[in-house]
């Protein structure tokens, strides 16, 4: 496995594979890396015959005031996971790599950026957009891979790359969860164990809302004031938003139909947590 903190050192790496045939798979994290990004780099090395994961904690991302300076970066045992998941090479910038210069260019998707996360952090997902610009330019992958962990980051990605002509495809791979339920996440590292206990709630909220759409439950006020009650149940839960969308537009919806989306974040001690279910309604 080859490591490269430099644009052109990266750029060498993939020009090699390419002359030889090879097609390009890139995984954009931004490290502490765990089994769901494991899972991404596997989707990877079945499509693709050279895979890069990139590990940049995007400084741009961060709303002033979130966990930037705190964020775990496990560096050696991140090159560890990738090299024992096959990985072919690891891109590691250093911030002045990405942001030579301060950033006046930045890459805006709008209406789909501005509900759910949209709304609490400002400015974040101009921050995605701009830096996942700047990799798919550095890397050229022919695939790229995205978690359906972040559905809006994922939405908003494949948006951007439809609309603005990128020549690559992206692939949108499953939530991995513990085994209570909790979507695993870089940020758990912030939770004690009762924290994560408490935390699995949140992915009871979702199934109760899989169930009640199952059951035909088609007001979505219904559905929401159930999940709040799971939540409001567990005193260390701050409840951010619950939100139940169109799986497309993003856009609120009172009433089920067609392709749902049911987003939840919360506060729980020092970490701010996403998960969501997608969910196909019976007509
Ligand atoms: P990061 O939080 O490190 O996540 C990297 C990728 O792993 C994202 O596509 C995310 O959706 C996916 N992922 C995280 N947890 C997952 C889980 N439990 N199951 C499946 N996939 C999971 O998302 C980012 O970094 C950044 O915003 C980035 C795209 C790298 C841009 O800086």
């Amino acid at each position: 496995m080859e490591v490269a903190e430099t644009i052109q050192s990266i750029r060498s790496l993939i020009k090699v594979a390419r002359d030889s045939g090879k097609n390009i798979g890139l995984v954009p994290t931004m490290g502490a890396l765990h089994i769901g990004h494991i899972s991404l780099i596997e989707a990877a090395r079945k499509k693709c015959d050279y895979v890069v994961v990139s590990i940049f904690v995007n400084p741009t991302q961060f709303v002033p005031g979130e966990d930037f300076d705190k964020y775990p970066r496990p560096f050696e045992a991140d090159l560890d996971i990738c090299q024992k998941a096959g990985v072919d090479a690891v891109f590691a910038p250093a911030p002045e790599q990405m942001y030579p210069a301060e950033n006046i260019t930045w890459v805006n998707v709008e209406k789909l950026t501005e509900p759910l996360c949209g709304q609490f952090r400002p400015g974040h997902f101009r921050g995605v957009t701009t830096v996942c610009t700047k990799l798919f330019n550095i890397v050229a992958p022919d695939i790229a891979f995205f978690g359906q962990k972040d559905a809006q980051q994922a939405i908003v990605i494949r948006r951007m790359v439809a609309d603005l002509n990128m020549p690559l495809e992206i692939v949108i791979c499953p939530t991995v969860r513990e085994q209570n339920g909790l979507a695993v996440s870089s940020r758990n590292k912030y939770l004690t164990e009762q924290q994560k206990k408490d935390a699995a709630n949140i992915y009871k909220s979702l199934q109760k809302c899989h169930q009640m759409i199952d059951a035909g439950v088609k007001n979505t006020s219904e559905i929401i004031a159930e999940m709040s009650k799971i939540l409001q149940q567990i005193p260390s839960i701050e409840i951010e938003y619950i939100n139940i969308v169109d799986a497309e537009t993003l856009r609120n919806i009172d009433h089920i139909v067609g392709r749902v989306l049911t987003a939840v974040a919360v506060r729980i001690g020092p970490a701010r947590l996403i998960d969501n279910i997608l969910v196909d309604a019976a007509e």
